[in-house]
């Protein structure tokens, strides 16, 4: 059985008092949802640690959205494996579109960041997807490949999720069709050497396509920016049907 994960990117959303709100309104939420879920909440930096305390004995898992490859040094700006386990951090955001697109994030790097997350037992998300321009010419499934194989180089199946999340689908609330998205994330699959790789689809899921998404049998879980920010959708995400 694959592990079905739900997680909530807060991108660099929320002060502390502001996570610390969410969770009040939130936590009720999680008293019918089936215990099979993962409930993930990937946070700015510093709201991890308030959280970790906030969070213990419950079944939310902390999350953070980057690792420098590193154990320490001279890196302005970024954050070690070990800093991050120490205070509880479970998973880590590996190779968002955003630090692709902004912050000169390549597949050479998310490798040896996915590497690092996994020497501090945390466990990597590691997020593909393809641009509209890739779409259109028809290279999403070279785009994805591409991504897939210059990043897993070394890194351990065993303890790995993977979000496909197509750059256009990303806070326009254009989602992919949940048969389309079914359809990548299966050719996904088929390129890893372990079939039992939790894969989640992301990109404006809401809660009205929560439920179609979560139907189709590759798709394990979902990675959910804007969505996660409200208790209210969040918990009707994790509590889809
Ligand atoms: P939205 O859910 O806001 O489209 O964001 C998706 C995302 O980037 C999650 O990592």
């Amino acid at each position: 059985m694959r592990k079905i994960v739900i997680a909530g990117n807060w991108k660099m959303f929320k002060t502390q008092a502001e996570s610390l709100e969410f969770l009040q309104g939130f936590m009720p939420s999680l008293e019918h949802t089936p215990e099979d879920r993962e409930v993930v909440l990937c946070v700015p930096y510093t709201d991890l640690y308030q959280l970790s305390k906030n969070l213990h004995g419950s079944r939310i898992q902390l999350g953070a959205q980057n690792v420098h490859w590193e154990d320490s040094g001279a890196y302005t700006g970024e954050i070690s494996g070990e800093m991050l386990a120490e205070i509880g951090t479970r998973y880590v955001i590996v190779g968002h579109s955003e630090r692709r697109q902004y912050f000169g994030e390549t597949n050479e790097t998310v490798n040896k960041r996915l590497l690092a997350a996994q020497k501090y037992a945390l466990t990597p998300i590691l997020c593909v997807g393809e641009t509209k321009q890739q779409r259109d010419v028809g290279e999403i499934e070279s785009t994805v490949t591409k991504q897939l194989k210059q990043g897993l180089v070394g890194v351990d199946q065993e303890n790995l999720v993977i979000a496909y999340e197509p750059i256009w689908a990303i806070g326009t609330g254009d989602t992919c069709e949940a048969v389309e998205a079914n359809r990548v994330i299966g050719l996904i699959r088929s390129q890893l050497s372990n079939p039992k790789v939790s894969i989640q689809y992301g990109g404006s899921v809401k809660p009205n396509n929560i439920d179609e998404i979560m139907a189709q049998p590759e798709i394990d879980g979902a990675l959910v920016g804007g969505a996660s920010l409200e208790p209210d959708s969040f918990a009707q995400l994790v509590n889809y049907k």
